[in-house]
């Protein structure tokens, strides 16, 4: 039997949380050969995670280069991309998400004719500078792309407005539960101080580089003076933008711990222990709720409307007034904490890599 050759491009921490289920359920699969391909446009935040997942790339392209531009690092990518394709020659391409690894995967595919699968497809704020680069990434890569993976209805809905042919769009959930249910499985809650009550903290995005950011670092200050059993663990994400403004904010103060960043399993520990997360992150907004905890989302809009529908998600901005405000309901009012803290997923329910596997394993049968 011909197997179908299938590369999994993988470049940042988000993307190989949500590309590994994949990965390793094709890799299970005996008419699939799998290479994975990582960019590494993410070095180290990209290697903690292959690693818990025992995933070991056949290709390293070693991107990154601190505090890279978006334009060199997307032409360096490009020109790597096609020359590993050319050599690879595979029958698909598979990547996650709204990164430049994305972009850049999706074009490299489309030049050399090779059919390209877009995992978490079709999610959509409508604001090409919110998020940003990562809305013009995802709608480029979607218009490239033969699969479309889409996580909830909506998503897929985003897709058809947009003209995508409904035959091409698969509803699958979001491959990042099941990652989490396999990690929430054998992970144990992280606890908090004896008497405190811990808020996990996230922030990375382009967009509130600057004064957003501080008015974030502002709110989790006055939030921590004014609750003396708050505590706050915070795993500042290496980029060079957002340590410099958080160390020097939040620095030094005997309640709130800045950390590098944690691995995967200590990250979902710390979840699981959380009273209350703030965060920025997309990966975050999707599992947050599966454990349980509520999320207030430190941006002005989000592609993920459905966890705010189910009102397990506040969206509530960077202003500090509105977050301190927010933030203080939840740990003031237990009855509003506990409307919020559901334990339930709008994003899956852990069979989404199944589920994109079998649309591939079709495409496999009619080619082969
Ligand atoms: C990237 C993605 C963003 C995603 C985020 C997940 C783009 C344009 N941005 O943003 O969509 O939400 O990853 O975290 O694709 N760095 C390190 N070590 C690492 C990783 C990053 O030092 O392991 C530092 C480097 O200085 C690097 C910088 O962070 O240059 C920025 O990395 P980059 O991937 O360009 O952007 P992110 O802000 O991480
Ligand atoms: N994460 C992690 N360690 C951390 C922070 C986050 O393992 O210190 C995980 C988190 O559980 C989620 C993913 O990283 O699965 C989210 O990545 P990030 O916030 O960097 O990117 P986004 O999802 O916003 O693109």
């Amino acid at each position: 039997m011909k197997k179908c050759k299938i590369v999994c491009v993988v470049g940042t921490r988000p993307e190989a949380v949500k590309m590994a289920p994949v990965i390793l359920a094709l890799q299970a699969q005996e008419w699939a050969q799998v290479r994975v391909l990582a960019t590494a446009q993410h070095r180290h935040m990209l290697d903690q995670v292959l690693q818990v997942f025992g995933i070991t790339p056949d290709i390293d392209l070693d991107m990154m280069q601190p505090n890279q531009d978006l334009t060199a690092l997307t032409a360096r990518m490009l020109l790597a991309m096609d020359s590993v394709l050319k050599t690879e020659k595979p029958d698909a391409v598979l990547a996650q998400g709204d990164t430049t690894t994305v972009m850049v995967s999706a074009l490299a595919s489309f030049y050399l004719n090779i059919p390209f699968g877009h995992v978490e497809a079709g999610l959509r704020t409508g604001d090409m500078r919110r998020p940003f680069p990562e809305e013009m990434n995802r709608v480029l890569a979607g218009h490239m792309a033969r699969w479309h993976f889409a996580p909830t209805t909506s998503s897929r809905d985003n897709l058809l407005r947009e003209g995508i042919s409904a035959d091409a769009v698969h509803v699958t959930g979001n491959t990042v539960i099941d990652a989490l249910q396999t990690m929430a499985a054998r992970t144990p809650a992280l606890e908090p101080t004896p008497g405190r009550r811990l808020i996990l903290v996230t922030a990375h995005r382009r967009e509130s580089f600057g004064a957003p950011l501080v008015e974030i670092c502002n709110a989790i200050r006055t939030l921590v003076a004014n609750n003396p059993d708050v505590e706050v663990l915070y795993p500042v994400h290496p980029n060079p933008n957002v340590q410099q403004t958080v160390q020097e904010m939040l620095g030094g103060n005997p309640r709130i711990t800045l950390t590098t960043p944690l691995d995967y399993q200590p990250f979902v520990a710390a979840m699981k222990g959380a009273h209350l997360i703030l965060t920025d992150s997309g990966g975050v907004q999707e599992e947050a709720p599966a454990l349980g905890k509520p999320v207030l989302v430190l941006r002005e809009e989000t592609e993920r409307p459905e966890a705010v529908a189910f009102g397990v998600v506040q969206l509530i901005g960077t202003d500090s007034a509105k977050i301190i405000a927010a933030a203080q309901k939840l740990l003031d009012d237990d009855a509003a904490w506990r409307a919020m803290a559901k334990g339930v997923s709008p994003y899956g329910d852990g069979h989404a890599s199944e589920r994109i596997v079998d649309v591939l394993q079709r495409f496999h049968a009619s080619c082969s």
